[in-house]
Parts: C-alpha cells; structure tokens; sequence
C-alpha cells in the first residue's frame, strides 16, 4: 500500500539520528530507505547531504515524491542498491543509517559492508527488531510463517556482538518492548497524512485479498509475540 515502517517508530527514528549528531553538509547513507522519511528528515531537519538506496525501485520512486514534495529533492540523492554488495566506494560515508533491513539480510555480509562504506570516524545507526529474550522454536516456527522467511531476530547481545565482529566500535545500544499504538497508528499518520493512513486503513478491510493474508498473518503472530519483541536502536562507530 505504500508504506513501510519500522519498529522503534517515529520516535525511535529522531532519537537515532540526535544520537549520531548528523551536522550539516555530511554525507549520509540511509540504507533500505523504503518510502523515504529518514533519508528526507537528514536533508530537511540537519541540512545534510543524503543518499537513499533500497533494492526495490518502486521504494525510490516514493522516496523521490517525498523529497519533492519536502522540497530536498536536490539533497536527497536515490541509488538502487543491495546491502549484501552496496554500490559505493570504502570510506564514503560520514553516517549510515539502517532501519528494519538488517532482519532481511545475512548480518555479517551487510554490516561489514556498512563498515566498509564508512569513513574512518564515521557513525552508524540501527533500529532493529530485538528480542527481549530468547524466543523457542516454535514461536520461531510461527514469526518466519508470518514473513515467508527467516527474519534475523536478535537479541541486543547478539546484535551488538555483530556490530563488534565486524570491526566497530564504541556501541551503545537501548532496547524497549514494541509500541503498537505508535507503529500501527501514529507513525503511519505522521509520516503518511491522516488521508493515506485512512485509505490504507480502508483497503486493509475492505479488499478480500489484502484482509485475508492481513488476518491470516496477525492471528498466527500478533498475540503469540507479545513480550518477545522489541525494538533496538544501536550506534557504533568505525575507529
Ligand atoms: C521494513 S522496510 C523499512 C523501510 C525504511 N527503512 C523504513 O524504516 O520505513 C525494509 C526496506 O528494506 C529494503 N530492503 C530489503 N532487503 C534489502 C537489501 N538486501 N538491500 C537493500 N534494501 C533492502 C526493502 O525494499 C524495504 O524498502
């Protein structure tokens, strides 16, 4: 429907990037940009340089709309690309930021290119979904029925030991339980408008197709997850 999203919503979004202290006319990577609104606040709201790069160009083609429609368009530069081989040269960038990409990837492939595209001194940020602690199988069994996959759901440890592995330092990382009422309701509508949110809300009833894998999915997932999953936001730095 045109939307994406992430676990540590909106709030978690503008606590990640006052972290990394992005300063005006760095260069800064949001990676798997999906519709576009991190990479458009780093040109809107900190006056940097950004580039978009996300596998689907459907994703950048939104993300194109969004940055006109902000009036960054000429900050907001869209490159396709994949994290498993990004399309940029080593040191490139001052800041990277990742929001809900690293479950779809092979971890230690993507971060280290993540660590490769960074300058020396440079910072990354990560908002992930984090188990708040370990999750059987079998509930393992219903989260990768809901996706078709395997999502990649670590605990902050083991998020924060990958980092580590592939060469980062000074991590810091904080993990809270999943806000629904914010990714269901108030991220969508601040990053959408209250007309898209709507709409999307209508189809999500009304077209058979989309209510059917809707339902299917969160009656599998939703209540068995409670207590489970969280969000993590992570900063490291590449020495
Ligand atoms: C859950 S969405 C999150 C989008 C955006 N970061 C956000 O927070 O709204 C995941 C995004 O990652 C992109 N993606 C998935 N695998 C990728 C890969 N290997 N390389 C680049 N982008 C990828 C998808 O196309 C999608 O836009």
């Amino acid at each position: 429907m045109g939307m994406t999203g992430h676990p540590g919503g909106l709030r978690g979004t503008r606590k990640l990037l006052r972290q990394l202290g992005i300063r005006p006319g760095e260069l800064a990577l949001d990676l798997g940009c999906g519709t576009g609104y991190t990479a458009t606040l780093i040109a809107k709201k900190y006056g940097a340089e950004a580039v978009a790069a996300d596998l689907r160009p459907g994703m950048l083609a939104l993300t194109k709309q969004r940055a006109a429609g902000d009036g960054v368009a000429g900050s907001v530069r869209l490159v396709a690309g994949d994290a498993r081989r990004l399309p940029f040269k080593d040191n490139t960038f001052d800041a990277v930021i990742v929001e809900s990409v690293l479950v779809f990837c092979d971890v230690p492939r993507a971060v280290s290119e993540l660590y490769r595209v960074l300058k020396p001194g440079g910072r990354l940020g990560c908002n992930e979904v984090t188990a708040l602690r370990p999750i059987p199988p079998d509930k393992k069994e219903k989260l990768a029925e809901y996706f078709g996959f395997r999502p990649v759901v670590a605990t902050e440890a083991e998020w924060t030991d990958a980092f580590k592995a592939a060469g980062f330092a000074g991590i810091s990382s904080e993990a809270r339980p999943l806000d629904w009422l914010d990714i269901a309701v108030f991220a969508p509508i601040q990053a959408y408008g209250i007309r898209k949110y709507l709409s999307a809300l209508v189809k999500s009833v009304t077209d058979p197709q989309v209510r059917k894998a809707r339902w299917k999915k969160s009656s599998l997932t939703a209540p068995r997850m409670l207590g489970y999953l969280g969000s993590g936001l992570y900063w490291a730095k590449k020495p």
